[in-house]
């Protein structure tokens, strides 16, 4: 009796493992010979191979996978749960690249909608998938970057989004959070979000200085960002100082107003420190927060997250750039012990502006 019980939850749970295993590993094999999970997904593989020659320069982490990441933010955040702000991650910054690349905050985007739209056009996609397919593939190039979800099947943008979606680095971080709160997004997925400034520069924010990085590891998606908005020093403001530059005590790298900002205010300076030398935590929060806004306003998509190539991993621990250490950090979490870290050997460093800006 308890034998035939015993064997009968033992058959009941090996059946729930293996159709647990069959979703799993369930995959169609492309003409190609490549697997995927869904058929439709196969015609993507081709236009992944394209994008990343013609766009990436064969798999770079530089300007080109920068801006993809950006343009993809500036397509989605045109969007409001309460609806009249745009269709979201729908590509209309590409498709209506006249209209939306004039707004403010989209100085400099022309560049990168520029140099997309030939690309795009060689292929099939939708202008939304186009964008969003590219940011996944760019934001991968850079090692320790997570592997970012792709959906598939955005049909083509109906309208441009409306002016003033796109949070400016002069806002107040109380407008920086209504604004994405107003998308759909909690605080903590906002501070997510801004470890893509690990791969960032600034070309507009002051036209003087082209290029400017925002961390000293520019080609990496490491959590270095985090660190070093937090550096005091002599701190003084560019050029751009009118349009939300804050320089850095790094030489050559510039912070954002709203950066900097957002490391200090009670509301966020916790959740900012914690992804401090945390790379794991990052990845998982930038990930599951990427996914989200990448499919804002859509509906009915295919995952073909398995046609995006897989990124180079991060080794770390990450350090004080040279000359600097835990002296020179502006504290503003005071809940949770700072990390310890190590210092770069050296004298204190001069960076370059990013290439091709
Ligand atoms: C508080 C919200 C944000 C503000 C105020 C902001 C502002 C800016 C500014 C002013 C620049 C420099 C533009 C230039 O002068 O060329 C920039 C660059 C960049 N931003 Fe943001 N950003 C925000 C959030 C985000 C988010 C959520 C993402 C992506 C998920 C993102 C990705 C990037 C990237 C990748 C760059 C570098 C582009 C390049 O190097 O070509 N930003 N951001
Ligand atoms: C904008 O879109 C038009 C087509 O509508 C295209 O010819 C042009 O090259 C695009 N320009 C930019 C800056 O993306
Ligand atoms: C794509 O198509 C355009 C014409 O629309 C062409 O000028 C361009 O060179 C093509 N190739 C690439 C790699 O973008
Ligand atoms: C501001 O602009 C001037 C003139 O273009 C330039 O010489 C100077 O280096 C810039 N200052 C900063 C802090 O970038």
């Amino acid at each position: 009796m308890v034998f035939a019980r015993l064997s009968a939850i033992v058959s009941i749970a090996l059946a729930a493992s293996q159709l647990a295993q069959a979703g799993l590993t369930k995959r169609v094999t492309c003409a190609s010979g490549q697997t995927t999970a869904n058929a439709a997904c196969c015609a993507l593989f081709p236009i992944v191979d394209f994008i990343q020659t013609n766009l990436f320069d064969g798999g770079e982490c530089g300007e080109e996978a920068h801006s993809a990441l950006r343009l993809a933010f500036h397509d989605a955040i045109g969007f409001s749960i309460h609806g009249g702000k745009g269709g979201g991650a729908d590509g209309s910054i590409l498709a209506f690249n006249q209209t939306e690349t004039a707004f403010h905050a989209n100085g400099g985007i022309d560049d990168i909608t520029d140099r997309q739209f030939d690309v795009w056009q060689n292929t099939t996609l939708t202008a939304g998938d186009f964008v969003h397919l590219a940011a996944a593939i760019g934001t991968g190039n850079c090692p320790g970057a997570p592997r970012l979800q792709f959906a598939f099947g955005r049909p083509p943008p109906k309208a441009p989004a409306p002016d003033l979606t796109v949070p400016e680095p002069t806002d107040s971080v109380t407008a920086i959070l209504a604004r994405f709160a107003d998308a759909g997004f909690s605080t903590p997925e906002v501070v997510a979000l801004l470890a893509s400034h690990t791969i960032a520069a600034a070309d507009v924010v002051d036209p003087t200085i082209p290029g400017t990085p925002f961390d000293s590891t520019v080609g990496t998606f490491d959590t270095q960002v985090f660190l070093e908005v937090l550096l005091k020093g002599t701190l003084f403001p560019g050029n751009g100082s009118q349009s939300g530059e804050v320089l850095s005590p790094i030489h050559g790298e510039m912070r954002l107003q709203s950066d900097f900002a957002i490391s200090q205010d009670a509301r966020t300076a916790c959740l900012w420190q914690g992804f401090i030398n945390n790379q794991n935590l990052m990845m998982s929060q930038f990930k599951a927060a990427m996914a989200k806004l990448q499919v804002l306003g859509q509906k009915n998509l295919i995952d073909c997250s398995d046609v995006v190539p897989v990124p180079a991993t991060f080794p770390g621990p990450i350090k004080f750039p040279a000359s600097f250490s835990q002296k020179d950090v502006q504290v503003a979490c005071h809940q949770s012990a700072f990390p310890s870290l190590a210092t770069v050997a050296g004298p204190a460093p001069t960076l370059a502006p990013v290439p091709g800006s």
